[in-house]
């Protein structure tokens, strides 16, 4: 008989469920997607509300589809759009304000005040990323500044802060659990990498009172168990875990060295570094990969801002499309997009870049562009935004890749594909499960529930759907990449 448990996704722009089977195999799926909300340029915002009812219906509707009762998952595992953060009453659990999203950028001159302080060495060393408003403390920070009444509630106790990953867990155990696990935390930009626990003198900078933070524990835990009436029986909450972490564990990246591109809302590189924390001269971020039975797994991680976004904007804000699914046909009639890139830098650029204040453009426009360049320049950019981060780990000494594993939404699309290997110069794999976040998070509460022995059992499962060779000469991928460089200098800010 084959055990089950139930992964959540919450990503930035949908929340999955997906039902696994202890072999990995999917059983059953339901996504949702939810508003996203722009008060202002540089904005972005998430009714809490639309979180958690996207989730819970989600949820339901895959259980019913599964053919499954709750009581026979084994688990819960939740995996999440990470830095985004809530705050919520700690009686009725009402959030004080939105869901303020990882993409947001309304603390870029909060943050470039510190870096003029010179704080951000420091503040590296400590949490291992940089000064950014994409992480969450200066997000919070803002909330407790704006919301009026906020900053005393904290200091009194009455208010939590988490990321998604904790607000679904205390909604889903009915408020009695309050924590996070290790990978979330490390996004905080709150929590010391080396001595696994948030840093006090990261909370003094940020002005962040102490009683407003969860507990945080390994990725494979006891997190808590849901309130009986939502599912018609309590399921154990056995894992949590970023997605991007999640994805790396999904695709098996368990050896130092190995390292997989997630292409979903963002585009995100992370690398298995093992052990020992390694810092990035490159700026690249360190963080943890996972934490088991206490032992943490760090790696470096490169992350994009835009990359599926670019697409969803190509078909909901320009209209030139009406679903992604037309680019690959699109990009496949186009020989050369003759210098046309795009920069989708709508909330600034990410890394290696970190500059808030750059916006998106098109460049090199001539009266024979049409959508065809354009929507090829978009899926082009994913791809030399990508180079730009094995760039950034090659400088900081990393051995190039043997091959570099995929997953996210758009992976089925074989042009991207072709042209990312193309564009690295690296083989690209994907893998024959490409829900890979909600599967390494599945995985993670499989390895609690007892299903597995170790990873080694895990890796065993990864399966090779499709690998894609570079083609291209490199004189070729060096033009067109030397195009991109200059098109980012255009758009640069700082
Ligand atoms: O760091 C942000 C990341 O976790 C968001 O992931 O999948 O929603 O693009 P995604």
């Amino acid at each position: 008989m084959p055990h089950y448990v139930l992964a959540i996704d919450q990503g930035t722009t949908s929340s999955r469920a997906i039902v696994f089977a202890d072999n990995g195999k999917p059983v059953a799926m339901a996504q949702q997607e939810f508003p996203q909300y722009f008060p202002q340029d540089g904005w972005v915002e998430h009714d809490p509300e639309d979180l958690w009812n996207s989730t819970l219906a989600v949820c339901r509707e895959a259980l019913v589809r599964s053919g499954l009762a709750a009581s026979q998952i084994s688990g819960i595992g939740i995996t999440n759009q990470r830095e985004t953060t809530l705050v919520w009453d700690a009686v009725s659990g009402e959030p004080i304000y939105r869901a303020i999203v990882w993409q947001d950028r309304r603390t870029a001159n909060y943050c470039a005040g510190l870096k003029v302080q010179g704080m951000e060495g420091r503040v590296s060393s400590l949490s291992g990323l940089l000064i950014d408003p994409y992480f969450s403390a200066t997000k919070l920070r803002w909330i407790l500044e704006n919301v009026p009444g906020a900053r005393q509630r904290a200091e009194r106790g009455k208010l939590r802060f988490g990321t998604v990953d904790t607000f679904l867990l205390w909604r889903l155990t009915g408020g009695r659990a309050h924590r996070t696990d290790a990978t979330n935390a490390s996004r905080t930009l709150l929590f010391n990498i080396h001595r696994q626990q948030w840093d006090e003198e990261l909370l003094a900078l940020f002005e962040i009172p102490p009683a407003l933070l969860p507990e945080v524990l390994d990725n494979a835990a006891d997190f808590g168990t849901t309130d009986p009436d939502l599912f018609g029986a309590p399921i154990p909450v056995l894992a949590m875990a970023g997605d991007q972490q999640a994805a790396l564990f999904g695709q098996a990246c368990f050896r130092p060295g190995m390292l997989k591109s997630t292409y979903g809302t963002g585009c995100f590189v992370i690398q298995n570094t093992g052990a020992e924390p390694v810092a990035s001269h490159h700026r690249l971020l360190t963080t943890v990969a996972y934490r088991l039975n206490g032992q943490v797994t760090y790696s470096i991680e490169g992350s994009i801002f835009v990359a599926g976004a670019a697409i969803q904007w190509l078909r909901d804000g320009i209209k030139l499309i009406d679903h992604a699914s037309e680019t690959e046909a699109l990009a496949a009639q186009v020989d050369d997009t003759s210098g046309v890139y795009l920069v989708p830098a709508f909330t600034g650029l990410g890394a290696p870049y970190w500059d808030p204040k750059a916006r998106g453009a098109i460049l090199g426009l001539t009266r024979d562009t049409g959508i065809k360049e354009i929507v090829t320049a978009g899926l082009q950019s994913v791809c030399y935004q990508t180079r730009d981060l094995l760039e950034a780990m090659r400088n900081d000494g990393a051995q190039p890749p043997s091959e570099l594993r995929v997953d996210g939404g758009m992976v089925v699309n074989n042009w991207v594909l072709n042209f990312l290997a193309d564009i690295l110069g690296v083989p690209v794999e994907r893998p024959e499960i490409i829900e890979t976040t909600a599967l390494g998070v599945a995985y993670l509460a499989g390895l609690q529930a007892g299903f597995y022995k170790g990873l080694d059992e895990i890796a065993e499962l990864w399966h090779l759907n499709q690998r894609f060779e570079p083609q291209m000469p490199e004189a070729r991928r060096s033009q067109l990449y030397d195009g991109w460089i200059d098109a980012v200098r255009r758009v640069r800010c700082d």
